[in-house]
């Protein structure tokens, strides 16, 4: 009674992953021991993980390219997505969250179809395009904000025609218009991040290998959003 708009988004959330996105137990272990581990709790939504395992799978994916891991939540639900020869490969900065997935990983059963590549993805990103990795098939962008552009044009190097590449984050509660802060005089972090989104939101929009929509998302993570593009 008496919930506000918040908490009924949250429980609509509850509602629709008990009724459609069969969470099982591997993922909310995975869930439950990254923030045990003390990691942020930032990871997607049950419902926005099983939209990716959809994503993957209806876009016939084999090779998936994550920039972002934290616990391995959103790269299970990848993984899960894949034929049994397929292959995530997830980008993460810190050791201690790569150690983390791993476990987490493990557990879910999906170990064999992930490596996890440590360090900055800007520098990883160089070397998977060096090993001939890609093309990958579906690219879920999901780090650190202020690159999200730099991941694009990654992602369009690593990518071939049909690919999906998939932002998240894109609204952050509305901060995404919040240009001024994200202007010169910004130099904040926060402003990084808007800066970086809509410089990523414009590329979407305007580079003409790409065909590309929005969709703003609330729940759990309050209001937020994903950025889709096709690759032509
Ligand atoms: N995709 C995850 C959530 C990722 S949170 C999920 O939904 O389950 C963002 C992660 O990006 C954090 O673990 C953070 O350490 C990592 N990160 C931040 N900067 C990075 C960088 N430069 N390169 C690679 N990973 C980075
Ligand atoms: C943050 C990062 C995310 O990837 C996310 O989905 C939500 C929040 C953050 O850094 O605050
Ligand atoms: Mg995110």
């Amino acid at each position: 009674m008496n919930a506000g708009p918040e908490e009924r988004w949250v429980e609509v959330e509850e509602y629709l992953t008990a009724t459609l996105v069969g969470e099982d137990e591997a993922l909310t272990a995975a869930r439950d021991a990254t923030a045990a581990a003390g990691l942020p709790h930032i990871e997607v939504a049950a419902p926005q993980g099983k939209l990716l395992m959809l994503l993957a799978r209806l876009t016939g994916a084999r090779k998936v390219l994550e920039i972002g891991t934290l616990g391995g939540y959103s790269t299970t639900w990848l993984a899960r997505g894949l034929p049994d020869d397929g292959e995530v490969v997830t980008c993460e900065y810190e050791a201690r969250h790569a150690e983390v997935a791993r476990e987490n990983l493990e557990r879910a059963g999906v170990g064999a179809k992930v490596s996890i590549r440590v360090g900055a993805a800007l520098d990883t990103l160089p070397q998977l395009e060096a090993e001939g990795a890609g093309p990958f098939d579906l690219v879920f962008i999901d780090a650190d904000k202020e690159n999200n552009a730099n991941y694009v044009n990654w992602a369009l190097k690593l990518t071939r025609s049909g690919s999906l590449i998939v932002v998240d984050n894109v609204v952050r509660g509305g901060s995404v218009l919040d240009a001024d802060q994200a202007g010169a005089g910004g130099d904040n972090a926060e402003a990084a991040a808007i800066r970086g989104t809509r410089d990523a939101l414009a590329l979407l929009g305007s580079d003409d290998r790409l065909d590309a929509t929005a969709v703003q998302t609330i729940g759990s993570k309050g209001w937020d959003g994903f950025a889709f593009a096709v690759v032509k």
